[in-house]
């Protein structure tokens, strides 16, 4: 059988009216006045599922009126949401019951993930997975597949279909894992240099390789992963990193000869610009310095985060002014909770409240959107409507449900200092009923 063929794909034109609010900069270094592009009465223009202008409805819609009108009045327009770490092998064992960290892994994830040895199955979970990510208004993911190539195979076909923007990678895992999860340095690396071959740049897909953890591979496993990103370009590195106490007490004990977890990553050649750690919950601040300087980034994922344990992740190092580091949201599914950037957001504004930090509306939503782009070095396609970027985007719904519109009876205000309380009530009451359409490349996916 030949390799499946991209999909024809459609590059619809139309525009949409409605309140698009997107952000330009990142509002944890600049004034959120400056940082948050608001156009109360809106248009959007999409010219071959790109996009190709935005502004004020009453100044624009004279020269697109050729092209289908969709109206969003009375809705919010924002960017797709970037989910920058989930596992698609763990979508059916989503909270599973009182574990943390590593009797997490080896009760529940390392018996689940042996499933995706099966094409059919983990193609069947692979669009379940999309389905809900679109659902939810997420466009693009940074996502772990399980160790078997089939598991790449299923998920990249099935975000082929569908047009998406996505990445992932083959699970590198050589030791302290059962053996029937467990690749070699050499093999982990054949495997992987095939589905990049095969996979990466093909549509909108991108290859990350992807080292578990430390725990799981050896030195020359980490090592035969540099290698792969010396070899081909754009490549990321998708890894975890400091989550939990004991998995870091673990890590000094295997490598005692490197000075704590990220060093590890670090002398082995995998800290550097579009590698993405997903945690970084117990980070010390000299690591938050070393990520910064590699230009690394961390996904933030807080519902995870509390339903493992594990701790409370402080932004306010990754957002220094002295060392800053990219940071997204991750969904962190199936440790995390939800499937939703909103409720992913949710619960991080409360972890910043445990440590006595606010996390603004327009924060979370930088976060979100172009601050995952940017995590993912993808911010001149995706996470803004910026002309000539990618038309991925969420429509959300301020009264999607009978209490949401009893917190939201008024219609969407007129600046931006007014527009904050309801996107922040979306992003503490909302889930995949706020979100009330999802595009790809300008066309419609969701409901
Ligand atoms: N660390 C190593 N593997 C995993 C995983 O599957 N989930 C989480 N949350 N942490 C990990
Ligand atoms: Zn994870």
């Amino acid at each position: 059988m030949g390799q499946p063929s991209a999909p024809s794909v459609p590059s619809p034109s139309l525009v949409l009216r409605g309140t698009l609010i997107d952000c330009v900069a990142d509002p944890f270094f600049v004034p959120e006045s400056e940082a948050v592009r608001y156009i109360p009465d809106g248009l959007l223009v999409i010219e071959n599922g790109h996009i190709a202008a935005l502004g004020p409805f009453a100044d624009l819609y004279s020269a697109y009126q050729h092209l289908p009108l969709v109206d969003y009045s009375g809705h919010l327009i924002t960017p797709g949401f970037i989910d920058t770490h989930i596992h698609y092998p763990q979508t059916g064992m989503i909270a599973a019951y009182g574990e943390q960290l590593l009797a997490w892994l080896n009760q529940y994830t390392f018996p689940t993930e042996r499933q995706f040895q099966d094409p059919t199955y983990a193609r069947q979970v692979a669009d379940l997975f999309l389905d809900e990510l679109l659902k939810n208004g997420t466009t693009t993911a940074l996502v772990f597949a399980a160790v078997f190539p089939e598991s790449v195979d299923a998920f990249f076909e099935a975000a082929l279909a569908r047009n998406l923007r996505m990445i992932s990678g083959k699970v590198l895992m050589d030791c302290n894992a059962p053996d029937y999860l467990r690749d070699t340095a050499q093999t982990g690396y054949d495997q992987s240099k095939a589905l990049i071959e095969k996979w990466h740049g093909r549509g909108r897909l991108l290859y990350a390789v992807t080292p578990r953890f430390a725990a799981t591979s050896t030195e020359a496993q980490l090592k035969a992963a540099a290698k792969l990103l010396d070899e081909f370009p754009d490549l990321y590195l998708h890894t975890h990193l400091s989550e939990n106490v004991n998995e870091v007490a673990w890590i000094r004990e295997l490598f005692p000869q490197y000075d704590g977890y990220l060093d590890v990553y670090d002398q082995t050649g995998l800290v550097r610009e579009r590698s993405v750690f997903a945690h970084g919950v117990q980070l010390t601040d000299e690591e938050f310095r070393r990520l910064s300087q590699a230009k690394a980034a961390i996904s933030f994922c807080p519902t995870s985060n509390l339903f493992l344990g594990s701790g409370l992740f402080r932004i306010e190092q990754a957002k220094s002014t002295e060392h800053p580091v990219n940071v997204g949201l991750g969904t962190d599914v199936g440790a995390g909770t939800s499937f939703s950037l909103l409720q992913t957001a949710n619960e991080a504004y409360k972890v910043a409240q445990l440590r006595g930090q606010k996390l603004s509306a327009f924060k979370a939503l930088f976060l979100a959107t172009l601050g995952g782009a940017q995590a993912l070095c993808l911010d001149d396609k995706i996470g803004s409507f910026n002309p000539g970027n990618e038309a991925d985007i969420v429509v959300l719904n301020p009264q999607a449900t009978p209490l949401l519109a009893l917190r939201n009876p008024a219609p969407l205000e007129h600046d931006l200092a007014t527009i904050a309380d309801p996107l922040f009530s979306l992003l503490i009451m909302g889930d995949d009923r706020a979100i009330a359409a999802t595009y790809i490349l300008g066309q419609r996916v969701n409901p």
